[in-house]
């Protein structure tokens, strides 16, 4: 595999071409991502769950999200690499800035941060910079508590508008890509209609430009299952092979199919 960067990204999306999203943690599976040609590496806050072994992605740090993606960007040279701003590591402008410039020198490509309209000024401020950033929309998982818990988002009409109005003025403020989690499939269709940076999606359907998933859900060893995840190591006789099925069902389309999206 190329070196992967934002262009290619953006050829792929212009091609119709999908491509596929895992995230790691670690050295050693970041290597297997590599080697399985898996396009993105997300080192998510999501290591609070399936690391840490906490309950929401709230209490993980800074100093984790360094540590996690220096050891990321040590075994894998080709994917892009985002990073997760933690929770309130980007309460202010001038907050997310030294903290996104923080992860980029610990080897992050690209930062990503979950919110809608409140962070048009970040994101102008960090595109000044010089800083590529993914936004996050849909089901935020920093705000599990605003939310009362992991439900799909944008289910009524005035939800969906909001998610779609949110999705344009990110990307006009300066969004490189775009998260969006747990909503209709129908409503993550019409956002990657709409715009022209690439979408990516989680329990989103199967329309966006690519998928994600969790490392650990993806390998069966999460201890709770999301219905929008499915375990790519049963049949495959190695964590590799395993993400290269992931990998070839989200680019032929295969993956998610109804049973894995929300009406
Ligand atoms: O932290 C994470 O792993 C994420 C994905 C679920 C998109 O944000």
């Amino acid at each position: 595999m190329k070196s992967i960067n934002l262009a290619t990204l953006q050829t792929l999306k212009s091609g119709k071409e999908k491509f596929a999203v895992i995230t790691a943690y670690d050295a050693s599976f970041a290597r297997q991502a590599e080697l399985a040609g898996i396009e993105v590496v997300l080192v998510g806050d999501s290591l609070g769950n399936v690391i840490l072994g906490l309950d929401s992605t709230v209490p993980v740090t800074m100093d984790d999200m360094l540590h996690h993606t220096q050891a990321v960007a040590r075994g894998n040279s080709k994917s892009l690499i985002i990073a997760d701003l933690p929770f309130m590591a980007y309460a202010n402008e001038l907050q997310a800035l030294e903290n996104a410039a923080l992860l980029m020198q610990a080897g992050a490509h690209m930062v990503k941060l979950e919110g809608g309209a409140w962070l048009e000024e970040t994101l102008c401020l960090l595109a000044e910079r010089g800083i590529p950033v993914c936004a996050h929309l849909g089901l935020t998982p920093q705000s599990v508590h605003k939310l009362g818990g992991y439900r799909v988002q944008g289910k009524d009409e005035e939800a969906a508008a909001q998610i779609l109005s949110d999705a344009l003025l990110l990307q006009d403020a300066g969004a490189d890509l775009l998260v969006l989690e747990c909503v209709p499939a129908s409503l993550a269709a019409q956002i990657t209609e709409a715009l022209f940076i690439p979408v990516i999606g989680i329990g989103a359907g199967p329309d966006t430009d690519a998928q994600v998933l969790v490392l650990y859900d993806m390998l069966g060893i999460s201890p709770r299952q999301p219905k929008f995840s499915k375990n790519f190591l049963s049949g495959a006789d190695s964590v590799q092979a395993a993400l290269e099925a992931y990998a070839s069902a989200v680019r032929n389309g295969t993956f998610p199919d109804p049973e894995h999206s929300f009406k």
